[in-house]
């Protein structure tokens, strides 16, 4: 095959969560990236309305992330992370425990949200085995929940296309049930009133299989993959209640929700609810370079620092979690949302975004908005026969017009980087209103 056809040919390249078959007829190729703004292959320009895939936080190629991350290149590209370290990865482990309210003080690294998810579920279960509870060892997860595509966030998740084909999974793993109620809670703006009952799922879970075998709950705090679910008010409080009174441990997936996405710097903030164990990702290097971490409480990284102190206390780690080049590029991050302020957002900031969302009620096909923070969605009436099929015309319309959305089932999911402004969220709902006029 000479050089140039193999340029040009996409037939290797097996492409993760997509249709190869019908992209690779029609290929939508992205070569560039600055600010809010993508450039195609043929030269066009598109607003960018889910922050590449709720990542570029701070939006695209800004400066100082791009500068850190090309000085570690030449000056410490790589440095095992087993029984050894480098300055930056203290650096970051300390910066993000500041970040965080107590007791959500330890820092494990990963390298995606995955890895998170997976690192997180271990440590619950190593956790009560540590205190002597190795009974301990069922994982709760939530219907509809998204937590990567490891084998632990398939099993604790609850997308039926991302599990059904891939064996038994992990064992000893339950679901509560969703809060996704359109007939109580359509259109509701920032969080639905109805709902907080569904959290004593968790009740008749630990009723069915005794507390005593429970070791960790996960939810997203706001379900994001799945379609955006938004919690019902009072719904996490009502989780971490019952998880306290039984000795259960609580993980929030903050790998969406985690720097900035609902107007706070997490959504433990947001909300005011402190889980045990925190998952993040995504925005925690705006997307650049592959990173993920885990925040710990206090008494979870206690309980493992008690033998004897030449022995290694957790058998789990890869060989990039705190890569250097990463921890660049998260130390510059965190210096640009400070700087911008880009992980608070004042309260007209979101009332303007929430206004935005619902000017889009009575368009064709539209069944519910909804929105929290810098997040927006838009559900629409599925065709007959054909479920996604829609969202779906959506999404290649609005890349035909100038706009990258993301959908999933038919539901459009708006997160855009936060240093969008007003005329550019004018834009956005301008060009998707087009795009609900013009699709069938
Ligand atoms: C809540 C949540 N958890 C985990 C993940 C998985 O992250 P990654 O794709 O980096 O493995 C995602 C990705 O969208 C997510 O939204």
């Amino acid at each position: 095959m000479s050089a140039s056809s193999r340029l040009n040919n996409l037939d290797a390249f097996w492409m993760p969560f997509t249709a190869n078959r019908q992209f690779k007829q029609n290929p939508r190729l992205l070569v560039g990236a600055e600010g809010m703004r993508y450039t195609t292959a043929d030269g066009r320009t598109l607003l960018d309305a889910a922050a590449g895939l709720w990542c570029v936080n701070a939006g695209h190629a800004r400066p100082r992330i791009v500068e850190a991350v090309a000085k570690q290149v030449a000056e410490l590209d790589y440095a095992p992370a087993f029984q050894m370290g480098h300055p930056k990865v203290f650096e970051l482990a300390a910066r993000l425990a500041a970040m965080f309210p107590s007791p959500l003080d330890h820092v494990f690294f990963t390298n995606s949200g995955s890895e998170s998810v997976d690192t997180a579920l271990k440590i619950a279960l190593a956790y009560h085995r540590a205190k002597g509870n190795a009974g301990k060892f069922r994982l709760i997860g939530r219907e509809r929940g998204y937590h990567g595509v490891g084998f632990g966030g398939i099993s604790v998740g609850g997308i039926s296309n991302n599990r059904k084909t891939f064996g038994t999974m992990l064992t000893g793993v339950d679901h509560i049930r969703h809060t996704h109620d359109l007939a109580r809670n359509a259109y509701s703006k920032g969080l639905p009133e109805h709902g907080a009952e569904f959290a004593d799922d968790l009740e008749k879970v630990i009723a069915l299989h005794d507390a005593s075998t429970i070791a960790a709950v996960i939810v997203e705090p706001v379900a994001g993959s799945t379609g955006v679910l938004i919690p019902p008010k009072g719904y996490l409080e009502r989780l971490r209640a019952i998880c306290d009174k039984h000795d259960i441990l609580l993980i929030f997936d903050e790998v969406i929700t985690g720097f900035g996405r609902l107007g706070k710097p997490f959504a433990v903030d947001y909300f005011g609810v402190v889980p045990d164990l925190v998952t993040t990702a995504k925005g925690i290097t705006n997307g650049t370079i592959p990173m993920g971490a885990v925040m710990a409480s206090k008494t979870i990284y206690d309980t493992f620092m008690n033998g004897p102190e030449n022995m290694i206390e957790l058998f789990h780690g890869y060989t990039y979690s705190g890569h250097p080049v990463a921890c660049a590029a998260a130390l510059a991050t965190l210096d640009t949302y400070e700087e911008e302020g880009l992980l608070e957002k004042s309260a007209e900031t979101i009332a303007y975004w929430q206004d935005a969302v619902h000017s889009l009620k009575g368009l064709p096909h539209v069944i519910d908005l909804r929105n929290l923070g810098l997040i927006g969605a838009v559900e629409l009436e599925p065709i007959a026969g054909a479920p996604t099929k829609r969202a779906f015309a959506a999404f290649l319309k609005a890349f035909e017009t100038g706009l990258m959305i993301r959908t999933t089932g038919d539901i459009i999911a708006l997160s855009p980087p936060l240093i969008i402004t007003k005329a550019e969220i004018d834009e956005l709902f301008g060009k998707l209103a087009a795009v609900l006029e013009a699709i069938d």
